[in-house]
């Protein structure tokens, strides 16, 4: 496990207080500024229940683990709170994060539970391979969001969401370092979860916010948010290809392909 202490003497919750609301309302968000940030909203909220998931399982019983899982449920939860405030001083509020996110969940419901039976049955079983498969997992998901937060930075013409964009980023890069070295520890030396995982991200990997959002819903989402969906999924696939044993994996670009991202074929955009 990497060095928990590093992470926890510099996790907090994402400051805001010094935020010039008033310029954030002179700027305001384009109409796929909004989309954008609601969507994050979404995913940020989830946290929560995939925490929920892995917490209640024998595994994650590890006290560092514990660290881990408990600043990292944290710092997503505010993130969403962050995002709801920008979007309600831009005129376009989201309801209130906690209550959306719990609706969001019930109409996912069926879905996430096929995930959970799923997750319990390899936890109990092949316990090591499952924490190599949440921990590589949650380094993809990590690094997209990391490169999404990064793209609202390089986008926007408001300012303040510029801001609070770059810094949540950084706490993502973080959460990003903690899972790929998470994984690569994990996955060194055991041919077996190697095998495992690589199977899965070939599989059935997807960018996270699948249990609340229809595949066209993301892949929306990733052609409106991303100037250049194949060049930021391949980066992030060349990550994941240089763990131990996943050498040539290309999860994010089967997706693409999956939603005709990776053809030319890209959704239609949301006007700006
Ligand atoms: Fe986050
Ligand atoms: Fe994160």
């Amino acid at each position: 496990m990497p060095d928990i202490q590093q992470h926890l003497a510099v996790s907090q919750k994402v400051s805001i207080d010094d935020l010039d609301w008033a310029a954030a309302r002179a700027a305001g968000l384009s109409e796929r500024e909004r989309a954008n940030l609601e969507f994050f909203a979404d995913v940020e909220s989830q946290t929560f229940f995939y925490f929920l998931e892995v917490a209640k399982l024998q595994i994650s019983r590890d006290p560092d683990l514990i660290s881990f899982l408990t600043m990292w449920n944290y710092e997503e939860h505010f993130h969403a709170q962050a995002i709801s405030r920008l979007m309600a001083e831009c005129g376009c509020p989201v309801p209130a994060a906690g209550s959306r996110a719990a609706k969001l969940r019930t109409s996912a419901r069926l879905r996430a539970r096929l995930e959970d039976a799923f997750q319990v049955s390899l936890a109990k079983a092949m316990p090591q391979t499952f924490v190599a498969l949440w921990m590589t997992w949650g380094a993809s998901q990590e690094l997209l969001t990391c490169q999404g937060y990064e793209s609202l930075v390089n986008t926007t013409n408001n300012p303040v969401l510029a801001e609070l964009a770059r810094r949540i980023g950084k706490q993502e890069r973080r959460h990003y370092a903690f899972y790929l070295a998470s994984a690569r520890e994990r996955l060194e030396g055991d041919r077996v979860a190697q095998r495992i995982v690589r199977a899965i991200l070939e599989r059935n990997w997807n960018p996270a916010g699948s249990g609340v959002k229809s595949p066209a819903e993301q892949a929306q989402f990733v052609a409106n948010l991303f100037p250049d969906p194949v060049a930021t999924f391949s980066h992030a696939d060349e990550r994941l290809s240089a763990l131990p044993g996943l050498e040539g994996v290309q999860p994010g670009m089967r997706w693409l392909r999956r939603v005709s991202l990776a053809t030319g074929a890209a959704a239609p955009a949301a006007a700006n």
